[in-house]
């Protein structure tokens, strides 16, 4: 599976921690910056990731800034994409269960370097259940579409 990284001056440790395991595991990952300590703005590091997915050219995406709602916030205006901020590994679990999100958006101002590649595990190792939950997956469409 082909996962893409990004982050801004919150996250630059968190990501490129995540980046290296995730590589260690076997996964082939496009890492979209920031790679030095310097002040960015989240906003483009979110589209340029995005546009990644919804092009085809990764399939799921992780993005840490300093509390990750800035990164789910920029990222959910790209149409194709379900973000979601996550702090604890219920919901990074049931995001890719129930919600089919394909970016999950950390804080490295909020958890921990361990914690941040714990969730990140359960967000690629998860896959999403279907069924009803498709059902909604379309309504979120539809709204994107109006
Ligand atoms: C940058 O200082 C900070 O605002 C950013 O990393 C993020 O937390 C925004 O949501």
């Amino acid at each position: 599976m082909k996962i893409a990284v990004g982050c801004d001056h919150g996250g630059l440790e968190h990501k490129n921690a995540i980046a290296e395991h995730l590589k260690e595991r076997g996964f082939e990952v496009t890492d979209y910056g920031i790679y030095e300590q310097k002040s960015v703005d989240y906003p483009e590091i979110a589209q340029k990731l995005c546009d990644g997915i919804v092009n085809g050219d990764n399939e799921l995406g992780i993005l840490v800034c300093g509390t990750g709602i800035g990164m789910s916030i920029a990222s959910n205006k790209v149409k194709g994409i379900r973000a979601a901020a996550c702090s604890e590994h219920f919901s990074a679990k049931y995001t890719r269960l129930h919600n089919n999100s394909n970016v999950l958006c950390l804080g490295g101002r909020v958890i921990g370097v361990g914690t941040a590649i714990e969730l990140a595990d359960l967000f690629v190792d998860t896959q999403f259940e279907g069924g009803r939950h498709q059902r909604r997956i379309d309504m979120i469409t539809d709204i994107e579409n109006k």
